[in-house]
């Protein structure tokens, strides 16, 4: 008596659990042509993970986890409540954090406060304010680069992202149309400004031309903003109608997803060795899970994180505690693929 006295307070859930096992045996059986290729997996070879993940230098500052907020929104209530969370997320787990858009703030503050969360996502997290392409040609050719300077100052951000989004735009029934080719846009830019750049796509990826030119110049970093998730192509019919969304639908199935643009940074760094300048990556776009996440930045050859957009988005428009869980999953998970799955 007094021995299953102790085995039940030894393993007070034993009974139902063991009830569970039975119960959810056939609903768990898993297909072998389903295994997720990617990965071999190692029991053998390392313990549970018990210490936190290690920290990685990326644009000049510590990252905690190697998880980049990608660029999201601003200029709304709703967008203030998210930024807030994506911040506050930010300064608990050591992430970095894209602002959306800031083109409202380059001639007026009452746009601010959705912005401006420096203070709380604190002064070790990387903190970039970002606008598009079509803006930045328009203040060089203005000779206004002076606002990148105050919207930079006035958010306290570590730089700029700069995101080359020609499809969206011109999709877009108020798009802008650019003069110039991004690569001299952003070349002009870095001659002419002293503000630290990121350039990303908008969720279609690049091709291995761009790429190389990119690389060429001495930006901070490449955000992929792969195919495979968003898609502001996409994004922008959906919000037109009848002819227009189905002649141009078929756009959006164009694009180079996270992996491949992977491999293809890859290939440059070895085609062009020391012609390249800009060795940092944040591998985004279609990036589900810690998973994705873990393959993505071990299979890249250069330093680099993962960002994800609308992952992040879905906890983040509730309570910080939703996406709080969310992350610190993300994290767990992380740690436990990292202890046990190698990266083929
Ligand atoms: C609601 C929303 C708003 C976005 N706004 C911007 C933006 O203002 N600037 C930008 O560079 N990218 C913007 N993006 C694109 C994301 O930064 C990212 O590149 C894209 O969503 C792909 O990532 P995902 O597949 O993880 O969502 C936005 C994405 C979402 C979901």
């Amino acid at each position: 008596m007094s021995d299953i006295m102790s085995e039940t307070q030894q393993d007070p859930t034993a009974e139902s659990r063991k009830s569970d096992h039975i119960e959810l045996a056939f609903a768990s059986q898993v297909d072998s042509l389903a295994i997720d290729t990617r990965f071999s997996y190692e029991p053998m070879l390392s313990a549970h993970p018990s210490q936190p993940l290690q920290a990685v230098t990326f644009a000049g500052k510590t990252m905690r986890s190697p998880i980049w907020v990608s660029s999201m929104t601003g200029g709304t209530e709703k967008a203030r409540i998210i930024n807030r969370n994506l911040a506050e997320a930010c300064a608990e787990f050591g992430m970095g954090m894209g602002l959306g858009s800031c083109r409202q703030l380059l001639d007026s503050d009452e746009r601010l406060p959705d912005f401006d969360f420096r203070a709380v996502i604190g002064e070790e997290q990387p903190f970039y304010a970002n606008l598009g392409i079509a803006q930045v040609e328009q203040l060089i050719a203005r000779k206004e680069l002076w606002k990148v300077d105050r919207l930079i100052e006035k958010l306290q951000a570590d730089g700029l992202f700069i995101h080359v989004n020609p499809l969206q735009e011109w999709l877009q029934p108020e798009g802008d149309i650019i003069q110039h080719s991004p690569t001299e846009t952003i070349a002009a830019f870095l001659e002419q400004s002293s503000v630290k750049v990121i350039v990303k796509e908008v969720g279609q990826g690049m091709g291995k031309e761009s790429l190389r030119a990119l690389m060429k110049l001495p930006v901070e970093a490449i955000e992929f903003a792969a195919h495979g998730g968003t898609n502001f192509s996409k994004l922008e019919l959906l919000r037109s109608t009848g002819m227009h969304r189905d002649i141009y639908l078929s756009i959006a199935r164009i694009g180079h997803s996270a992996v491949d643009m992977v491999a293809l940074v890859n290939e440059l760094l070895e085609e062009e060795g020391s012609d390249i300048r800009c060795r940092q990556f944040i591998v985004s776009g279609g990036i589900k899970n810690f998973l994705d996440g873990h393959y993505a930045i071990e299979k890249i050859q250069a330093q680099a994180v993962y960002g994800q957009a609308s992952g992040m988005l879905k906890y983040a428009d509730a309570d910080y505690a939703s996406l709080r869980s969310f992350v610190e999953s993300q994290i767990k998970g992380l740690q436990l693929a990292r202890a046990f799955f190698k990266v083929k």
